[in-house]
């Protein structure tokens, strides 16, 4: 059995070692994801009993293999979200930086995948379960690493894989995680390798009013004062954005969602004439909407009380994940948020697309 402090040591070169103590955030601080979170669960109580699973499942080569790839736009909750879990469940997890991977130098790039990956085991053996967790994991053997020669990113792929497909093959109770945000660039053999694909998106209308007042809830419990007027202002806009769409869905006679075309933001843009926080952060991540609470603190701290005005001047203030990246796309300036937010979504085209969960 190795200690907190030996897991620390041996892992910590490559990336942040998270014990379920250092973990602040809990599943249900990350909202909505409601199907992803159950697969998660599932899992997690796989990696649980995973030895006895193995030992049930010996005859039927149908082991599960425990691994994850989550992918989707930055700050969407795909680190909080497992990090959660693992304190859930009562599992240490290693969250791996791939810059701390690959190197420029031949052949170290490898050493590292292997001595990360064989540490972690070793660990889980041991400690009965551990979680490595791969951040950038599209990094690995992509022309976007350190590694200039072709030849060299295809064995750091090569080598990934095969240390994954030892783990899943001994049964060790090791779950490996990638996380990309660049799906699009991921070695196809990688995606291949893992069992679940999880999709992550922008949070919708619903899922922004819950997590904005979340937020206010939150700064309502430090014992800062909190202007009625910001959840008035957000229940009726919700209210009046909801007819919109139910309107548009009788008209065309289907649902629609709010990523899928420009439609619905259109009909808002003519129809919902206040500024309202729901508008403004179409294509802000759940981590936008954080950071722009956190801006608004500064000024609220002062005046023992945040206002509507302070609060949207925050959120805008810190703009939109979506909108960023538009603004850094100068070639073309007719991309959309929803373009943008179908490119983080998409797969290559030769793939096929995975299931929505
Ligand atoms: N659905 C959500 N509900 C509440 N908070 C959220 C949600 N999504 C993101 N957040 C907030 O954003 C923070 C950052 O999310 P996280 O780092 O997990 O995103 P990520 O998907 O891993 O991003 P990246 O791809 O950049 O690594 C979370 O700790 C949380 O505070
Ligand atoms: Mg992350």
């Amino acid at each position: 059995m190795y200690s907190d402090d030996e897991i620390k040591e041996r892992l910590g070169k490559y990336g942040a070692v998270y014990l379920p103590s250092d973990v602040k955030e809990s599943v249900d601080d990350i909202l909505g994801n409601e199907l992803k979170k159950e697969r998660l669960d599932d899992f997690f109580k796989v990696l649980k009993k995973y030895k006895n699973i193995v030992k049930q499942l010996k005859n039927t080569k149908l082991s599960p293999n425990l691994t994850v790839l989550l992918y989707g736009p930055p700050g969407t909750g795909k680190t909080s979200l497992t990090r959660a879990y693992s304190k859930k469940y009562n599992i240490p997890i290693c969250v791996v930086e791939a810059d701390r991977l690959v190197s420029p130098l031949l052949g170290d790039t490898i050493k590292n995948i292997r001595n990360v990956v064989e540490l972690s085991a070793d660990i889980a053996r041991e400690n009965n379960a551990f979680v490595l967790f791969f951040d950038e994991i599209d990094a690995i053997g992509s022309e976007r690493s350190n590694i200039h020669e072709v030849g060299e990113i295809k064995r750091a792929v090569i080598s990934f894989l095969q240390v994954i497909d030892k783990i899943n093959y001994e049964g060790v109770p090791l779950a490996i995680f990638g996380a990309t945000n660049h799906q699009n660039q991921l070695d196809s053999a990688i995606w291949r390798r893992f069992t679940f694909h999880l999709k992550f998106n922008f949070p919708n209308y619903d899922l922004r009013k819950r997590i904005i007042a979340s937020f206010i809830n939150q700064i309502k419990k430090a014992k800062i004062g909190v202007d009625d007027s910001i959840l008035t202002k957000l229940n009726e806009e919700y209210n009046e954005i909801q007819i919109i769409i139910k309107n548009l869905e009788i008209k065309l006679g289907h649902k629609i969602s709010e990523f899928e075309n420009d439609l619905i933001q259109k009909e808002i843009k003519k129809k919902v004439k206040n500024n309202g926080l729901l508008k403004l952060t179409h294509g802000y991540s759940g981590s936008d909407i954080e950071r722009g609470t956190r801006v608004a603190l500064f000024k609220a701290i002062h005046t023992e009380l945040l206002t509507f005005e302070v609060f949207y001047d925050s959120l805008k203030l810190v703009g939109g994940t979506a909108n960023h990246v538009e603004r850094q796309n100068t070639l073309s300036n007719s991309r959309t948020v929803n373009n943008i937010t179908k490119s983080f979504n998409s797969r290559s085209k030769d793939f096929p697309k995975p299931p929505e969960i």
